[in-house]
Formats: C-alpha cells, structure tokens, sequence
C-alpha cells in the first residue's frame, strides 16, 4: 500500500470552511425546495467590498504589467510601506528587511510554527483560539497545551495557569488580539505579563494582530511593545478583515530577529516562491493611500453599530448570553443553558440551530476544547440577516425553553 505521512493524522482544519459545505448540501436539498434559505451568521470574512482605490491599484498593476515574480519576501517598496504600518501599530521601529510579505495572513503562522517546532516541543495557544495554531503545531508533532480563556475574566487568561503550563518543551506562546473567537482583547495587564513569562522562559511569540483596526473601546495594544519582545516576536497580520481584502490572500510576517526573519522566507521560497506581484502593490495602496483611513473607519464604524445591535438581540434569546464584544467582528455566546436542556454539546447544538432555526452558527468547540458550551456568532453580515436570525432562534429557543 502507498503510504500518506502519519503526520497527516495531527493536521486539522477550520470549520469555517467546512461547514459551509456541510450547509450548502442542507440548504439544497431541505431547504430551497421550499423557498426557503439559511441565514449565515458563521462567516469570518468582511461583506464590504475592497475599496475602490485598491480595486484600481491592483487592476493598474497588471494594465503596467507587474505580473512576474518578485523577490521571495516582496517587493521593496511594499515592505517598506509595511514596515511603517507595523511601527505605527506595535510602537516597535520595523525596517523594510524586517518585513516578509506572504500570501495570506496564514503562512505567517504556518511557516513560524514550522520554523520552531519539533516533535515533542509544546506551544501554548490561549483557547478558543482560532484553530490553525493547533493544527499546525500537532501536525509538526508537537502537542498544543491549551490555556482557558475566562469568559468572567472577560475573555483573558489566568497567569497562573500559563506559568503552570509552561515545561522545558514549551518553545511558543501564541497570542492573539482581539481575540478570534471570543472578541475579547488582552488588557495591557494581560500583555506585560505574558511578555513577561515569555521572556522568564525564553519562549517565541507569534503575535496574531490581523484585527488590530476593529477595536471598539481605546487604541490596539500590542504585545511588542513590552519590554524583551522584540527579538522574540514574529508581528501577523494581514490585509484580509481590515481592508475587506480576503480574495486578494495578502499578509505578512514582521520581526526583528534576522535569523527568524531569514528563516520564514527560506520556508516561503520553498513554498510559493513570493506573493503575486500586482496584490502586493494592491497591499500597498491599502496601507499607505491617504483614502484608506475614512473606508477603514466606515467599516469600523459598521461593526460597531451590528455589534451593539447582535448583542442586545442575542442577550434576548433565552438560554443565550454573552460579553459585550471589545473588537473583531464575533460574538461569543455561553449556550450552556441550551445545551443542557438539549443535552447535547457545542457542536450537536449548533447541527440543530441549523437544521431547526435554520440559522449558520459556529459551534465553540472549533476553535478548541474551551470552547464547549459557546456558540460563536459573526457579525459581519447585513443588519436585515442579523435580526432575522436571531429572531429565528428565537422563536426556536423559546419554544425549547418554555
Ligand atoms: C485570528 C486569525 N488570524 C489569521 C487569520 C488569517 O487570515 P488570512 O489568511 O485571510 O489573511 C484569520 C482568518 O480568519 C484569523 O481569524
């Protein structure tokens, strides 16, 4: 028999994408020949359009013929546009050199693990996470050591327990904020002290910062900007959720350590070579164009208002409730009450919000263990859909309920 690598058996996926299919199949064959239709409030991707000033960047890109491959970390002047939005966002001076741009936010993930873990080595992930860090980590044959994020603790963790987790095989931290799925965002207090443990264990952090501009309440906090990160931190972040940019696949890795730096575009040469030319000048119109700020902040301004609106709606449907949301574009909702009275868990619940309320919903235990008993909610659709689920499930809870 040809064989498939063992590691294969590790690797996981995201939900997101696969429930789709698993709806898609429901909403045929159930549901159209009814006339009816699911309401999708499980999608993580912005339903703005990329504003027109990038559109035309990229379509100018190819009108001039920038469609070959560029160097494996980028294009110069697209890293050095990078290099200044990352500054403005950590407080950490990033040169041009210390930018890799890839395509997708993704591979900065996939290639830091891959440059930093081995099998038997632990990474720390804060859960519910979203969930490649562990995918990537056990593919490696690593193991994920889960610390709880507290929904009483408004979606922080517990210090104690990192410090506990934390053995002479840790080598990764992961930290992300705002946090998806949970739409929490680390305190200051949170950051300096993780910062800490990092540098008291000698510990690489990867800093997910893809939603650094939908936060709701003060400025983004970065976890570079305390003291002993630098060296230590690879910067993610990417175009895709704050330009409404995700077809376009545009990301990037931003670090200070050279080594660190090297080794992520030695595993991208391997891999995609570079990221395609005219996205990358697309890129660089979307950090660095003076129209980019007011669509930014529309978009923001949007989410605010769908935030306040999914809140109070989902705080009315008994059996539901959840924080109010600090950034991102998700709602965590505890659905232990539901659960309990369905006995069923995270991921049977949400089946049945589907099938039955006919509502796409997220089941917390996607984005890891911590995550049973919550369901998760995007918010990112129009504000019709959003009120014409949640009176679906609704309807479906109080009948449950009563
Ligand atoms: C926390 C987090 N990090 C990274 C990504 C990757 O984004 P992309 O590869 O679309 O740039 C996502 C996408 O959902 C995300 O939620």
């Amino acid at each position: 028999m040809r064989k498939f690598s063992p590691r294969l058996d590790n690797i996981g996926t995201e939900d997101a994408f696969s429930v789709m299919i698993k709806a898609n199949k429901f909403e045929r064959e159930e549901l159209t020949p009814h006339g009816k239709k699911l309401i999708r409030l499980q999608i993580g991707e912005p339903a703005f359009n990329t504003p027109k000033h990038i559109n035309k960047a990229a379509i100018k890109a190819i009108k001039d013929n920038q469609t070959h491959y560029t160097a494996p970390p980028g294009i110069r002047e697209v890293r050095t546009a990078l290099a200044a939005q990352s500054s403005k966002m950590t407080g950490v001076d990033f040169d041009t050199e210390d930018i890799i741009v890839h395509s997708g936010a993704k591979p900065s993930a996939f290639y830091t693990i891959n440059a930093v873990v081995d099998p038997g080595d632990e990474t720390i992930v804060f859960d519910p996470a979203w969930p490649i860090y562990a995918s990537v980590t056990n593919y490696l044959g690593g193991t994920t050591k889960f610390i709880p994020l507290k929904e009483e603790l408004g979606f922080q963790p517990d210090i104690e327990e990192v410090k506990a987790a934390i053995t002479d095989r840790t080598v990764l931290m992961v930290v992300n904020t705002p946090c998806n799925p949970t739409g929490g965002v680390f305190s200051d207090e949170t950051l300096a002290a993780l910062a800490k443990v990092a540098v008291d264990n000698d510990l690489w952090v990867l800093s997910d910062e893809i939603y650094d501009h939908i936060v709701f309440e003060g400025e983004h906090r970065s976890i570079l900007n305390h003291p002993g990160m630098e060296d230590r931190t690879i910067l993610l972040n990417g175009a895709s959720k704050t330009y409404a940019m995700t077809g376009y696949r545009m990301g990037w890795s931003a670090t200070k350590n050279k080594h660190m730096g090297y080794v992520i575009e030695r595993i991208q040469t391997n891999d995609t070579s570079c990221p395609p030319s005219m996205n990358q000048l697309a890129l660089k119109e979307a950090v660095s164009s003076k129209k980019t700020p007011a669509a930014v902040e529309e978009m923001r301004l949007e989410y605010l208002k769908r935030r306040d609106l999914i809140h109070g709606l989902v705080n009315d449907i008994p059996g539901l409730s959840a924080n109010l949301p600090k950034g991102t574009f998700y709602l965590f909702a505890n659905a232990k009450p539901l659960c309990e009275k369905l006995n069923c868990n995270s991921a049977e619940l949400a089946d049945k919000i589907m099938r039955e309320a006919h509502v796409l919903v997220l089941h917390g235990t996607s984005f890891g263990p911590h995550g049973e008993g919550f369901i998760r909610f995007s918010y990112v659709s129009s504000e019709e859909d959003i009120r014409e689920g949640a009176r679906r499930i609704k309807e479906w809870a109080e009948k449950l309920m009563a």
